[in-house]
C-alpha cells in the first residue's frame, strides 16, 4: 500500500496494562494506518508523571506497551515508535508553547478539573500544563491526524488553539491536526458490570486486560451481569445484554452471534452458554497476543534498540520543526 505521506501521532500513557478497549479503540487501528500514513506512535511517559510520581514501574510499563503494540503488529519498519523522555525537542517546544497558555483556560480544562478532585493533595504545575505538553507531542511532528478518543477531543482543540497562536504571532509552521477514526469502525467496548466502558482504573473484575491468562478471562466473562432471561418474544434486550452482545461482535463468528439473538428473541436463550461460548472466542483472540508480546518482552535488547531508533527517526522530524520554530522565534541568534 502506498504511504499518503500525512503525518499521523498518537501517544499511550504507561500507567497500567492495556485492555480489551485500548486493542480496539485504538490499537488495531493504529496497525492499519501505518500502512497508509506517516506514523509516529509514543509512549508518553512525561506525562504519567503528572499523576504517577513514583517512577519505579516506569521501566517496566514502558517495555510491556511496546511490546503489546508490537504484538499487535505494530512494525517498526513502517512506523516510527519511540518514547517521550527520548525526545527532549518536545519538552523544549512545550516551553515555548506554555508561554501561549493562558491559566485561566488551563484550569478550565475537563481533566484538569477531574484530576484535581482525585488528587487534592498534588495539583501541580505539570498536571494544569498537561494540554501544553500534549501539544507539543503533536506538533513538534507538525502531525495532521491525531487517533484518539472523544475523551482527548478538548485537548486536540486546545492544541490547534496554541499551534494558531504561535503561527500569529511569529509565522505560519504548525498545521492543524484533526482527530481521526476510521469512522464506521468506532467499536464499543463495554465493561463486563455493564456500567460504561472498559478502562484502565475503574473495576479491575470489568475489564479484560490483553495480558490476563485464559482462566482469568473465562472468569471476568462467566461474572459479567446477566438476569433470568426475557419474559416474552422479541423484546428489548436490557443494557447489559446489549454490552454483552457488543462483546460478542468482537471476537465470535457472526453466526454464533445470530444463533444467540434468535435464542433470546425466542426467550430459549442460555446466558450460562453464551458467556462460555464469549470466554472461549475471547481466550482464542487474547492469547495469541498476549504469548506474543511475553516472548518480545523476554529480549529486552531488542527492545531498546527499537526504541532507540525509534527516538532518533522521531528526534530528524522534531529537529527540522524545531529549527522551524527557534527561526520563526527570532531565537537564532548566530
Ligand atoms: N493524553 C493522552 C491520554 O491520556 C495520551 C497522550 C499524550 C497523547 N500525548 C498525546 C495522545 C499526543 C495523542 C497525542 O490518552
Amino acid at each position: 500500500m502506498s504511504k499518503k505521506g500525512e503525518i499521523v501521532l498518537s501517544g499511550v500513557r504507561p500507567t497500567g496494562q492495556l485492555h480489551l478497549g485500548n486493542y480496539f479503540g485504538a490499537l488495531r487501528n493504529y496497525v492499519k494506518m501505518q500502512d497508509e500514513y506517516n506514523c509516529y506512535f509514543f509512549i508518553a511517559d512525561l506525562h504519567s508523571l503528572t499523576t504517577h510520581p513514583d517512577t519505579r514501574e516506569l521501566r517496566e510499563h514502558i517495555l510491556s506497551v511496546t511490546s503489546y503494540y508490537l504484538a499487535s503488529g505494530l512494525d517498526p519498519d513502517k512506523c516510527v515508535l519511540y518514547c517521550q523522555s527520548d525526545l527532549p525537542q518536545t519538552t523544549e517546544l512545550y516551553l515555548y508553547l506554555n508561554m501561549l497558555a493562558y491559566k485561566g483556560e488551563l484550569e478550565k480544562t475537563t481533566t484538569f478539573k477531574d484530576k484535581v478532585k482525585l488528587q487534592p493533595e498534588n495539583v501541580n504545575a505539570g498536571l494544569l500544563t498537561y494540554p501544553v505538553l500534549m501539544a507539543s507531542d503533536i506538533l513538534i511532528h507538525r502531525a495532521m491526524y491525531v487517533p484518539v478518543g472523544k475523551d482527548q477531543e478538548q485537548h486536540l482543540e486546545m492544541t490547534r488553539t496554541f499551534g494558531n497562536r504561535f503561527n500569529h504571532r511569529y509565522g505560519e509552521v504548525f498545521p492543524e491536526p484533526k482527530a481521526f477514526n476510521y469512522g464506521a469502525q468506532l467499536l464499543k467496548v463495554p465493561s463486563l458490570d455493564g456500567a460504561g466502558k472498559m478502562s484502565k482504573s475503574e473495576n479491575q473484575y470489568a475489564t479484560i486486560y490483553l495480558s490476563d491468562d485464559d482462566d482469568l478471562i473465562r472468569k471476568k466473562v462467566m461474572k459479567a451481569k446477566t438476569d433470568a432471561g426475557p419474559t416474552g418474544p422479541n423484546s428489548e434486550k436490557p443494557d447489559y445484554i446489549v454490552n454483552i452482545f457488543d462483546l460478542m461482535k468482537l471476537v465470535c463468528a457472526p453466526e454464533v452471534i445470530e444463533k444467540y439473538d434468535a435464542d433470546f428473541n425466542a426467550c430459549t436463550i442460555r446466558y450460562g452458554d453464551l458467556k462460555k461460548q464469549l470466554a472461549e472466542d475471547m481466550v482464542r483472540f487474547i492469547s495469541p497476543i498476549r504469548e506474543k508480546a511475553k516472548a518480545i518482552r523476554e529480549d529486552e535488547r531488542a527492545l531498546s534498540i527499537i526504541l532507540k531508533v525509534g527516538a532518533q527517526k522521531a528526534a530528524e522530524n522534531a529537529e527540522k520543526t524545531m529549527d522551524m520554530v527557534r527561526k520563526a522565534m527570532g531565537l537564532k541568534y548566530f
